[in-house]
């Protein structure tokens, strides 16, 4: 079959894999393919178990793979064929040199731009997909026009990406918008049009926003300071509820009432994890630096810091309220992901929670429906000392105390009778996702300790 347009997509991560599904689904007369330099990731994207769990994501490539969509390690070949090339790369924050700690490695996305001019014997558009500081595309245009004797040309688009895991397949299907930011040449904004044409083949042309390609750019990072900064302000709330009696859940929901305020993005939490959260406010924190806006950066990075407070103030006070002291006392932790219906545990509050309990020396034991096998990877340096587990009901199997780290569907519906039964008494329900119905588990025998809300407990 003679497929409209080759677009190849470099980086099969969360990224590049379920949003390249979508593609191929909605744009069958497309020839969508998903590079990566990781052969065991091409793999498993080849195979029945794909390496990243999202619901929806199996069905989609099932219909998709090898119709229209295919997963493959020859980089060369493949750029070699495609019109158009999105880049879906990892940007982590820098650990080493000049900006460590805040600014964005942006090591694998110039490596890639060096390969696409290296292979490149016909024009391409080059689509920024993964986050990057704004002004890389500047970066990129003079890798890319470095070579003038190839009489090769590319245009350099921004499409930056707003899915959220464990929603992903939902959000590329149904976006609230899709934003394309080109040069505002002539050919810059042809560019920009072949990728609404894309997108157009199923999202209202209405909710495709186009702008200038450093609005694309800085807007990404703004959308996610703006949607931690909303987590980090309900939580510094939940630590004023649990010392004036106010319930955080009251709270969100008259304040989320307000149509200027909005419902979502009120839940207290344990804190937000998750890859991009804390290094994209870094990257915004770093470049507000760069250009010596202090007050800008200082303001901003506020918001790491009120969640490194609720991270540590949870453990803490699970310790305090466990008469001090949680050494050799077993502590269940139920649920490891950084969000529900996602088994990826990047930033997850739960890896500092579990460390800060095994340096106070409690025997702690993991269960997660889809986050074991990255919860071991994380925990790899203290596996002696942490056990993990399938089953709920066996990891609370003679706790002390148990903590819901993650707000899994399940949790809410565990025999809870049955699991105090089996446990020592007094027996704690740190409950960091407030899912539990507080009267019903006191009176069951808990101390049932919420978030941000009042607890009810016998034994302190
Ligand atoms: P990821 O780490 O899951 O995947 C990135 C992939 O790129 C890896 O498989 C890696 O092997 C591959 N790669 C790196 N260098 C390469 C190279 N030179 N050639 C070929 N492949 C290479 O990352 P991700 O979570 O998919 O994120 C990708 C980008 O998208 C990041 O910039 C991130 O900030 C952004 N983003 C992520 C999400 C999310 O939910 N995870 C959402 C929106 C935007
Ligand atoms: C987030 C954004 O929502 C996406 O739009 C963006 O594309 C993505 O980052 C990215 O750039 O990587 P994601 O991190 O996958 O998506 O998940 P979210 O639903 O945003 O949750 C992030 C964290 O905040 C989770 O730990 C979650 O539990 C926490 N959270 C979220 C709360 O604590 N309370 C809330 O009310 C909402």
């Amino acid at each position: 079959m003679k497929f409209e347009k080759n677009i190849l997509c470099i980086g099969a991560g969360y990224v590049g894999g379920p949003s390249m599904a979508v593609f191929a689904l909605k744009c069958p007369q497309y020839k969508i393919t998903v590079a990566d330099v990781n052969k065991d990731r091409i793999k498993a994207w080849n195979s029945d178990k794909l390496p990243v769990y999202e619901p929806g994501l199996d069905e989609v490539v099932r219909e998709t793979r090898g119709r229209n969509l295919f997963f493959d390690t020859n980089i060369a070949k493949c750029i070699k064929e495609a019109d158009i090339i999105f880049v879906s790369v990892n940007t982590p924050t820098k650990t080493f040199g000049i900006g460590a700690g805040k600014a964005a490695n942006l090591q694998f996305v110039e490596k890639v731009a060096r390969e696409i001019l290296k292979e490149s014997d016909s024009n391409k558009i080059v689509v920024e997909k993964s986050t990057l500081p704004v002004k890389t595309a500047e970066a990129l245009k003079r890798i890319l026009y470095s070579d003038h004797e190839k009489g090769v040309h590319f245009q350099v688009v921004s499409n930056p990406e707003f899915l959220a895991e464990g929603t992903a397949i939902e959000d590329m299907k149904d976006p609230d918008r899709v934003l394309i930011g080109s040069e505002q040449t002539p050919e810059g904004i042809r560019a920009r049009d072949e990728i609404v044409e894309i997108y157009a083949n199923w999202v209202p042309r209405e909710k495709i926003i186009t702008a200038n390609i450093w609005s694309s750019e800085l807007s990404k990072l703004v959308a996610n300071a703006f949607l931690a900064q909303r987590v980090s302000s309900i939580n510094s709330i939940s630590a004023l509820c649990e010392r004036t009696g106010a319930d955080i859940n009251e709270v969100s929901y008259a304040i989320g009432c307000d149509s200027r305020i909005g419902p979502k993005f009120l839940k207290a939490s344990v804190g937000f994890g998750g890859s991009c959260f804390k290094k994209d406010i870094l990257n915004l924190v770093y470049i507000a630096q760069s250009y010596g806006l202090k007050e800008v950066a200082d303001y901003w990075e506020q918001v790491i810091t009120m969640n490194e407070y609720q991270e540590t103030r949870f453990v803490d006070r699970m310790v305090r309220l466990m008469f001090n002291t949680v050494t050799d006392k077993k502590i269940a932790l139920l649920g490891f992901a950084f969000k529900t219906n996602t088994g990826d545990t990047r930033e997850s509050p739960a890896i500092l929670i579990s460390k800060k309990l095994i340096e106070e020396k409690a025997e702690v034991v993991i269960t997660d429906p889809k986050a074991l096998e990255n919860a071991r990877k994380d925990l790899a340096d203290y596996k002696d000392l942490v056990t993990f587990e399938d089953d709920p009901y066996k990891a609370a199997e003679g706790a002390h105390a148990i903590a819901i780290l993650t707000a899994w569907e399940q949790y809410a519906t565990l025999d809870y009778k049955r699991i105090y039964d089996a446990m020592e008494h007094p027996a704690f329900i740190f409950d960091g996702c407030n899912l539990l119905d507080i009267n019903k588990m006191y009176e069951l025998g808990f101390n049932i300790i919420p978030l941000g809300r009042p607890s009810r407990a016998r034994d302190i």
